[in-house]
């Protein structure tokens, strides 16, 4: 069974909606599955899962702080252990677009983690195509 570890950031609700439906495809696929808001993960959430997916919405073109604040209070125990960990970000933007999943892999690239898939982006409120297409998400995760 894969440990299926879901850290996020949001504040309205939009990534935190997609976070849910990944959570529902990789459960449904035999997962177990730990979901954290990014300001309750510890480094042992990474370290334990075997795989992680980030959300974040895009604040300023930028990952949201919170998710910031995870990497950077893990960053020193965990930098050495991540090599080849799988992972995928995923989130939400406004008008603008995919700039703060591209800060998420930036970070995950240093510390030579592995992008598993596509990473997801969906513009504002995720519609029910949306959530379906995050739930498919998490059932590649899974397995
Ligand atoms: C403080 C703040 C800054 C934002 N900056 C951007 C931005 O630079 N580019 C963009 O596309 N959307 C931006 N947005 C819009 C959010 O990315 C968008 O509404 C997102 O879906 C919010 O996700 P959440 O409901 O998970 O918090 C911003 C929103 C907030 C609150």
């Amino acid at each position: 069974m894969k440990n299926v570890l879901i850290v996020y950031h949001s504040q309205s609700g939009n990534t935190e909606a997609m976070a849910k439906a990944i959570a529902e495809g990789s459960s449904a696929a035999g997962a177990r599955v730990v979901l954290k808001k990014a300001v309750d993960a510890v480094d042992t959430d990474l370290l334990n899962c075997d795989v992680v997916a980030i959300g974040t919405p895009n604040y300023f073109s930028y990952m949201a702080g919170m998710v910031k604040d995870f990497f950077d209070r893990v960053w020193i125990t965990v930098r050495e252990k991540m090599a080849d960990k799988p992972y995928v970000a995923f989130g939400t933007y406004g008008g603008g677009g995919r700039q703060a999943i591209d800060t998420v892999e930036h970070i995950c690239n240093g510390l030579k983690m592995k992008l598993v898939m596509e990473s997801l982006a969906v513009q504002r409120k995720p519609t029910p195509e949306n959530l379906n297409a995050c739930k498919e998400f998490g059932k590649k995760l899974a397995t």
